[in-house]
C-alpha cells in the first residue's frame, strides 16, 4: 500500500489559504502555486541519496556531502501541473520534465489522453508526476500507468489538494507510488470538484473559464 504524506509546513498551509481563497487573482493564485511547489519539492526531495566529496575550502581540504547523481524527471500533468514545474526546476535545475495530456471528460469524468513527450530514459529516472488536484484519481491513476506502460519504474505523485476518493484510487491502481500532498480535503461534489479545495485549478492558473 503506498503511503500518503501531507506537508503541514506553516509555510505551505498559509500559502494554501491563500490558494483556496476565491479572491486571489490569476497572477496571486500562479505566483503562489509557484512557491508551494518550491516548498513542496524540499519536502519530497529529503530522501535523496547523498555521497561524499573532497574540495578544498579557503582555509583546507574537506570531505562534503553532494547529491549521489540520482536522475530525476518531473511529470506535470498538462495542464494545470504545468504551474508546479517552475517552482521544482529552481531546486533541481537539472531534471528532465516530461508532459502528459489529460484531460477530464465533463460527462464521465474519464481521464483523455491527448499528448505524452517524455525523457527517453524515464526508466532510469525517479519520476515525480505533478498535479495540483487529486480528485477522482482518474487523471493522475491514468498518467502513471502511461509512465509504467512506457517503462517507468520509480514515482512518486505529488498535489496541492488531494480527496479521500482520489487517493484510494492511486492507492489501489498503483501501490509502489506514494503520495505527497499539501493538503487531504473533505470530500468530492456531485461534479466532481473537491471540496472545499481550490476551485477548477486549470482556470485558476491560466484565467480561463
Ligand atoms: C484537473 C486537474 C487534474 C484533474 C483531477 O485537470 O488538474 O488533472 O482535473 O481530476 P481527477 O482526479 O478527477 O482526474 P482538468 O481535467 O480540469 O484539465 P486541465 O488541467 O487541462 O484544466
Ligand atoms: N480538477 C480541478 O481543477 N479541481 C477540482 O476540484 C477537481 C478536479
Amino acid at each position: 500500500m503506498s503511503r500518503v504524506y501531507v506537508f503541514d509546513h506553516p509555510l505551505i498551509q498559509h500559502k494554501l489559504t491563500l490558494i483556496r481563497d476565491k479572491n486571489t487573482g490569476t497572477k496571486e493564485f500562479r505566483e503562489l502555486v509557484d512557491e508551494v511547489a518550491t516548498l513542496m519539492g524540499y519536502e519530497i526531495t529529503r530522501d535523496m541519496p547523498l555521497e561524499e566529496t573532497t574540495i578544498e575550502t579557503p582555509v583546507c581540504e574537506a570531505k562534503s556531502k553532494v547529491i549521489a547523481g540520482k536522475k530525476v524527471g518531473l511529470i506535470p500533468i498538462l495542464r494545470a501541473g504545468l504551474g508546479m514545474v517552475d517552482g521544482i526546476l529552481k531546486l533541481i535545475p537539472a531534471a528532465k520534465v516530461g508532459h502528459i495530456g489529460l484531460y477530464r471528460d465533463p460527462e464521465t469524468l474519464k481521464p483523455v489522453e491527448y499528448y505524452a513527450k517524455l525523457p527517453t530514459d524515464i526508466e532510469e529516472r525517479d519520476l515525480i508526476v505533478i498535479d495540483p488536484m487529486l480528485a477522482t484519481g482518474g487523471s493522475a491513476a491514468a498518467a502513471i500507468q502511461a509512465l509504467k506502460n512506457r517503462g517507468a519504474k520509480n514515482m512518486k505523485l505529488m498535489c496541492l489538494i488531494a480527496a479521500p476518493e482520489g487517493i484510494k484510487v492511486v492507492q489501489d491502481e498503483h501501490p509502489d507510488v506514494d503520495i505527497f500532498v499539501a493538503a487531504v480535503d473533505e470530500c468530492l461534489n456531485d461534479h466532481g470538484y473537491i471540496v472545499p479545495g481550490l476551485g477548477d485549478a486549470g482556470d485558476r492558473l491560466y484565467g480561463t473559464k
